[in-house]
């Protein structure tokens, strides 16, 4: 994820704080579709200021959730609170709240100018401030030289762009975006999502934004909301996420992670030891675990915090035979800054490792069929019981 923004970190979050009352309050929230629950029981709390991602996979009920958040669609049961206020009955036009669609639709016959300023139009804004306020979102998605083309003149990402414009420049106090930077290339996605984070810290906007693509959520947000088959899988930060995920779905759907099914052996406040056939040593683990001896769990470790080398490791615990394995290099892929592993152990798993490309003069490269030993330090590893 080089070259990506990086939040600035918050003096103070305010979802630990408890005297903060939260912007956006989803209460026991389901809504089903006939016999088709699409969104079930969720419950959330997003706080002013925030840029907030619903992170999950096609049909997971992510727009689903964004429409009853503005009022397009209403909760089967449980209520939907913003600034204090039950958005029960309350239409979409007056909630504060402004939604960019997944499936936006510009006006054909509008130049882009014309698209942005429509909002402020509607609502009777002078013209001088529209002709400014235009200007500026312009400015801002970087489209001040197409202003008077039309939409089919226009590319998908710029587009995109102008449907991003218009849902900004009525500067709603709540903004919903379902995939807001999807047609975009990789390098305008990452500029845009720069800017997007800037305009939020400049405007003082929360944002709730809809995303497939996990390294767009891990870099813009606040918090992260992954969702699977219509329930909240994990709310947290995006290192809690992907550091500590708190099961197999969270942990395999965020990022690559090699998971080593096994059985607990000894579970203590501060460790657990965790017998695994499968990774062909003891799992050494320094966190503590609610499983007890005895009960089935995965040890997920990520593919950067294994070490490779040909010479056997020093140990990494003080005790041989935990955190360290051996195995046979199969594939190897090189993409620039790193390389990926793939290594086989005797038991048949394929155990998948990143290393930063940095040349050491004293070591001889790892290549395809060499014997490696893999190793790990106990902080690498996290239990995982359901
Ligand atoms: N009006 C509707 N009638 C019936 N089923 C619906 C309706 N709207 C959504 N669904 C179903 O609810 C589920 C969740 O849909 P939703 O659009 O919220 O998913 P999503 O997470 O936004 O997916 P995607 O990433 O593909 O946009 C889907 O299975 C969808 O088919
Ligand atoms: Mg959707």
């Amino acid at each position: 994820m080089a070259g990506q923004p990086i939040r600035k970190p918050t003096r103070l979050e305010p979802w630990q704080d408890a005297g903060q009352a939260p912007y956006v309050r989803i209460e026991k929230v389901t809504k089903t579709f006939g016999d088709f629950v699409a969104v079930d029981e969720v419950s959330l709390s997003i706080y002013r200021n925030e840029f907030f991602a619903l992170l999950g996979g096609s049909g997971s009920g992510k727009t689903t959730l964004l429409r009853m958040l503005a009022g397009f669609e209403q909760p089967t049961e449980g209520r939907i609170f913003i600034d204090g206020v039950d958005m029960a009955g309350i239409p979409p036009y007056e909630r504060p709240v402004n939604m960019m669609f997944q499936s936006y639709a510009l006006f054909p016959h509008m130049t882009v100018e014309q698209n942005v300023a429509f909002g402020l139009k509607q609502d009777n804004v002078p013209k001088a401030e529209i002709r400014d306020r235009v200007a500026e979102m312009l400015g801002m998605v970087q489209l001040s030289a197409f202003g008077k083309r039309r939409p089919h003149q226009l590319s998908g990402g710029q587009r995109q762009r102008v449907a991003l414009a218009r849902s900004l420049v009525k500067r709603p106090k709540l903004l919903l975006l379902d995939e807001p930077l999807g047609a975009l290339d990789k390098k305008l996605r990452e500029k845009t999502q720069f800017e997007l984070v800037n305009i939020q810290e400049k405007l003082g906007v929360t944002f709730i934004v809809v995303t497939h693509d996990q390294e767009e959520a891990m870099t813009m947000s606040s918090r992260i909301a992954v969702m699977n088959h219509g329930v909240i899988a994990q709310v947290g930060t995006p290192t809690e996420i992907y550091e500590y995920p708190h099961s197999r779905f969270v942990a395999e759907f965020i990022g690559s992670i090699n998971m080593f099914e096994g059985r607990v052996v000894e579970a203590s406040g501060d460790h657990v030891l965790v017998a695994s056939e499968e990774a062909g040593c003891e799992l050494h683990i320094s966190h503590a675990t609610p499983a007890p001896a005895g009960s089935p769990v995965a040890v997920a470790i990520r593919p950067e915090k294994i070490a490779l080398s040909k010479e056997p490791p020093p140990s990494a615990d003080g005790a041989a035979g935990r955190n360290a394995t051996k195995g046979v290099v199969r594939e190897i892929a090189y993409l620039g800054d790193v390389s990926i592993y793939l290594v086989e152990l005797p038991t048949g798993k394929t155990v998948r490792v990143t290393a930063p490309n940095v040349t050491r003069r004293t070591e001889m490269p790892i290549t395809w069929e060499d014997e490696v030993y893999l190793s790990w330090r106990p902080f690498a590893g996290v239990v995982l019981a359901q």
